[in-house]
């Protein structure tokens, strides 16, 4: 797909078929992920594909119910390795946050470029996501999306418009 079609097709896809996604695709969409840019390249992150049905069920109830995560055959859970990223991004603050949701949209693109389905989930009881994954204490978890081929086609949502969020040469 040409690429700004792929930028105008992704869509949060809340409805999803069982079908499932042959190995080679999903490989690819998690090279997309491991191909993104990260501070100093440290790439503090991890890729958990979960495709066993009870653990899905089970993240459900984590993620606020949101009960079409589990129709997905996958949920992708990125993870934020916070001890091992650049944490003087800015002069301030660990590029953690940054480097996982490139790699995260990433995947989404790259998925989206499969004609697959995703939906970035950030509703979710951190805690009860590492419990449920086996994460050690000391990571994060920054987002999950189930994947899967889309059951619905939503309408497109609306974005502010260029004139109201750039500005040229200062902050305006
Ligand atoms: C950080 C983040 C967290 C989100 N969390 C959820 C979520 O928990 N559940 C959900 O259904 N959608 C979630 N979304 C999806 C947004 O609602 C969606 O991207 C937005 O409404 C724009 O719609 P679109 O993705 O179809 O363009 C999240 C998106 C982002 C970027």
């Amino acid at each position: 797909m040409e690429f700004y079609e792929v930028i105008k097709k992704r869509k949060s896809i809340r409805s999803y078929k069982p079908d499932p996604i042959p190995q080679e695709v999903l490989e690819r969409i998690l090279e997309a992920g491991r191909l993104a840019p990260s501070a100093k390249n440290i790439q503090p992150w991890k890729f958990i594909v979960i495709d066993d049905q009870e653990i899905k069920e089970k993240l459900v109830s984590a993620c606020r119910n949101q009960k079409f995560i589990a129709e997905a055959p996958i949920i992708i859970c990125v993870v934020a390795l916070e001890k091992i990223a650049w944490g003087r991004m800015g002069g301030y603050w660990s590029s953690y946050p940054v480097d996982c949701a490139i790699a995260m949209e990433h995947i989404v693109l790259a998925a989206t470029n499969e004609g697959l389905g995703t939906c970035w989930i950030g509703a979710y009881d951190e805690k009860e996501v590492k419990k449920i994954l086996k994460c050690p204490e000391d990571v994060k978890i920054i987002a999950l999306t189930p994947l899967g081929y889309p059951n619905e086609d939503p309408p497109t949502r609306s974005r502010k418009p260029l004139s109201e969020i750039v500005c040229y040469n200062q902050y305006q």
